[in-house]
C-alpha cells in the first residue's frame, strides 16, 4: 500500500460533520479530497477549506433538498465563485424524490439551471439522484451526453450504468459496495470498466464495512478501493492508480 495516491472524489467536510475536522483532514495527508457543496453553508465553508488545505478541491452547488430556499441570488452567488481557485465542478445537484412533498418541476428547473451554469464555465457536473432515475436520465440525455459528469454514489442497475457510461458519465462508487446486501452494486463494479469508476466516501455518511453506522471519513476511501480490487480480482494499487488518473483527468487536478 501507499504507492498510489487516493482521491476521495466526493465528501462533505462541514465543521459540524465531525468531532474534529482537522484530524480527519490530516488523516488524508498525501491524498486528495473533493469537498462537495450542498447548500449555502457548505458552499461557503468549502471555499475556505480549499484556501487552507492544498489537498482539498471543491464543488459548489445546491442539492435538491434546498429547493425551498433556492432562488436567483443563489445562482448568481454560484456564478460569482465558479471560477475561484480550486473550484472544479458544480454539485451536488440533481433530483431527489425520496421524501414526500417534493416539487418535481421546481427540482428539475433548479437542476437544469445549475447544469447550464456548469456548462457555461466548463465545470464538471456532479449529480445526486435518489428515487428519480428516469427523470435524471432524461435530463442527462438532453443536456449532458458527452459532457464531463459524475453520478455520485451510484446505486442503480447494471443496465442504467451501461446507458450512463455510454454517454461518458462517470460513476462514483462509495462505501455501499462493501455492505452485505450490495449485490446489485457489486455486479455494477464487476461489469463496468474501471475507466468509468471514481472512488468516493460521501463522508460523514455511508461508512463502509467494517465501520458501517459510524461517522465516515475520507480516509475510508481505501476500503472502497479494497472492495473494488476484490470484485475485479486485481490489486488495490491498480484500482488506486486507475481511479486516481480518472479523477485527475475529469476534474483537471494538479498532482
Ligand atoms: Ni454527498
Amino acid at each position: 500500500m501507499g504507492d498510489y495516491m487516493m482521491i476521495d472524489t466526493h465528501c462533505h467536510l462541514g465543521k459540524n460533520d465531525y468531532e474534529n475536522l482537522d484530524v480527519v483532514i490530516k488523516h488524508m495527508d498525501n491524498n486528495i479530497m473533493i469537498a462537495s457543496g450542498a447548500d449555502m453553508t457548505s458552499n461557503c465553508e468549502n471555499l475556505e477549506l480549499v484556501k487552507k488545505y492544498s489537498n482539498i478541491y471543491a464543488t459548489i452547488g445546491m442539492h435538491p433538498s434546498e429547493v425551498s430556499v433556492y432562488n436567483s441570488s443563489c445562482l448568481s452567488w454560484l456564478e460569482s465563485h465558479i471560477n475561484d481557485d480550486k473550484v472544479v465542478g458544480i454539485g451536488e445537484i440533481g433530483l431527489d424524490y425520496h421524501y414526500e412533498g417534493y416539487d418535481k418541476d421546481l427540482q428539475k428547473k433548479m437542476f437544469i439551471e445549475q447544469i447550464e451554469l456548469a456548462k457555461k464555465y466548463h465545470k464538471v457536473v456532479v449529480i445526486h439522484s435518489r428515487d428519480a432515475t428516469l427523470d435524471t436520465l432524461e435530463i442527462i440525455k438532453e443536456y449532458l451526453d458527452g459532457y464531463p459528469t459524475v453520478m455520485h454514489c451510484y446505486s442503480g442497475s447494471v443496465e442504467v450504468a451501461h446507458i450512463l457510461t455510454k454517454m461518458g458519465v462517470m460513476l462514483g462508487i462509495g462505501g455501499v459496495v462493501t455492505f452485505k446486501n450490495a449485490s446489485k452494486l457489486v455486479e455494477v463494479v464487476r461489469e463496468i470498466d474501471l475507466k468509468y469508476l471514481l472512488l468516493e466516501t460521501d463522508s460523514p455518511y455511508l461508512a463502509p464495512e467494517p465501520f458501517r453506522g459510524k461517522t465516515n471519513e475520507p480516509y475510508n476511501v481505501l476500503y472502497v478501493a479494497k472492495k473494488i480490487a476484490e470484485i475485479k480480482n486485481i490489486s488495490v494499487s491498480e484500482v488506486l492508480e486507475i481511479t486516481t488518473n480518472n479523477a485527475c483527468k475529469l476534474f483537471d487536478l494538479d498532482r
